[in-house]
């Protein structure tokens, strides 16, 4: 089962793709995280990532739609994946129909996570992740069982983004509204498209979701 998680940042794309990898058996490709993997190896390429996405700004579709075709010919994929931040502008959502086509594959749910912008400013900026195995963490809304020690590994060490700050999340909502909510209306004509309330609880928002799932 292949899969499109849409939605503005902080409407809880990752937090959910992280529970339905470990339900559905199917592996989560977030173009953010693979992003800035280039970002953490210091390569030019990188700190041309990272200027891009510190301004709350879209990088190339060319070099996004290139990491994501061969990111799908990896043999983890085989069993089906999450798009987690991807497609975000109408050119990658084209090529994705092209790349799948190529590949013999296809999309089988494109779910928007429907929330309030007003709401996501405090969603990422109280949002932190596990250093050691990437479990997502917030503030106030999914604490730890234990202050401080990552329930999935245990460990004490957490991250925060840099572009979690309130400026760049107001700049990365603009962009979603400009160039990513228009895919909705195309995946609208090809009736592949669901909704869930992404203002709800998170558990309840993982029901919803495996409800279109099955
Ligand atoms: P990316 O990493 O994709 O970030 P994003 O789309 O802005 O999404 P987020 O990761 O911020 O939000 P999310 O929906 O995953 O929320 P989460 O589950 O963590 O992209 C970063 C940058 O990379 C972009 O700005 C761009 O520059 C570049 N980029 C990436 N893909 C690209 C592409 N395809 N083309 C071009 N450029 C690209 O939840 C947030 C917090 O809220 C968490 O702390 C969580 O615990 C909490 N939370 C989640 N759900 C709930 C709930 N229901 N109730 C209460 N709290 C909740």
């Amino acid at each position: 089962m292949n899969l499109i998680l849409m939605g503005p940042p902080g409407a809880g794309k990752g937090t959910q793709a992280q529970r339905l990898e470990k339900t559905h058996s199917i592996v989560q490709l977030s173009t953010g995280d693979m992003l800035r993997a280039v970002v953490a190896s210091g390569s030019d390429l990188g700190k041309q990532f990272k200027d891009v996405m510190d301004s709350g700004g879209l990088v190339s579709d060319d070099m996004i739609i290139a990491m994501i075709s061969s990111r799908i010919d990896q043999d983890d994929c085989k069993n089906g994946f999450i798009l987690d931040g991807f497609p975000r502008t109408t050119p990658q959502a084209e090529a994705l129909d092209v790349m799948l086509e190529e590949k013999q594959l296809k999309i089988e749910h494109v779910i928007e996570m429907k929330v309030d912008d007003d709401a996501m400013v405090a969603r990422i900026t109280g949002r932190y992740t596990c250093a050691g195995c990437s479990a997502g963490y917030h503030d106030e809304f999914q604490k730890p069982e234990t202050e401080g020690v990552c329930d999935q590994c245990g460990t004490g060490e957490f991250t925060r983004r840099d572009d979690d700050n309130a400026e760049t999340v107001r700049s990365r909502l603009q962009a979603y509204h400009d160039q990513t909510a228009p895919i909705l209306g195309y995946y609208k004509e090809k009736g592949i498209m669901k909704s869930v309330d992404g203002m709800a609880a998170i558990d309840y928002v993982t029901d919803q979701l495996n409800a279109i799932l099955g």
